[in-house]
């Protein structure tokens, strides 16, 4: 498997990854998927910007992605960003993500990101293990922000020191 930074030409890859997960799945609070074209302006975007968009790819196949981006635009969030992980629905499971996740966690580190809030639709377990595998602490729960497949979801909040500082509060 090669990590690398996304590519326009793998926008249609990465929409169809995230298609499946927004139309069967309650990690994205998403109802209605980006087309390739959005994607291929999201990944030039990102490109500008600085901010790390990377692809897991086997045998030259888009199997998973992850990008970094600001948590928030307000000037004093600069350092800060919030990170978004999807894998193939029929790819998980296989160490796919553990292998992205830290990769991407290096590149936002070099992109001169501090903290990495990760915002877990639903509290997906998986993610929240993996998270929490890759040196994310649970820092909150917000109960029932969500509605899909008429459930009400919570979302879970994780957060990793980029700086290797800690926060001086443990
Ligand atoms: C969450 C996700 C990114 C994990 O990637 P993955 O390639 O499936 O995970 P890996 O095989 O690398 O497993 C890494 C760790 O995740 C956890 N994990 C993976 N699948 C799990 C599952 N079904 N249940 C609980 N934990 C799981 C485990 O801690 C595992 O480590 P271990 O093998 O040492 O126990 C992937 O399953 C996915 O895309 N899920 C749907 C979308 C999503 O939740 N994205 C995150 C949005 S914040």
């Amino acid at each position: 498997m090669v990590i690398r930074p996304a590519r326009p030409g793998d926008a249609q890859a990465i929409a169809g990854i995230y298609a499946w997960h927004v139309a069967n799945g309650t990690a994205t609070f998403d109802t209605i998927a980006p087309d390739a074209a959005e994607w291929a302006a999201k990944i030039a975007d990102f490109a500008a910007r600085g901010f790390p968009f990377l692809v897991a790819a086997r045998g030259g196949e888009v199997a998973a992605y992850a990008y970094a981006a600001r948590f928030r635009d307000r000037a004093a969030y600069a350092h800060t960003c919030e990170d978004s992980i999807y894998v193939a629905h029929d790819a998980r499971g296989r160490g796919i993500g553990a292998a992205l996740l830290p990769a991407l966690i290096a590149a936002a580190r070099a992109s001169g990101f501090c903290q990495m809030i990760a915002v877990i639709g639903g509290g997906e377990p998986a993610s929240v293990a993996l998270h929490a595998k890759c040196g994310f602490v649970h820092t909150g729960r917000m109960r029932h922000v969500g509605r899909k497949f008429g459930t009400l979801l919570d979302t879970v909040y994780m957060q990793c020191d980029l700086t290797g500082e800690g926060w001086g509060d443990e």
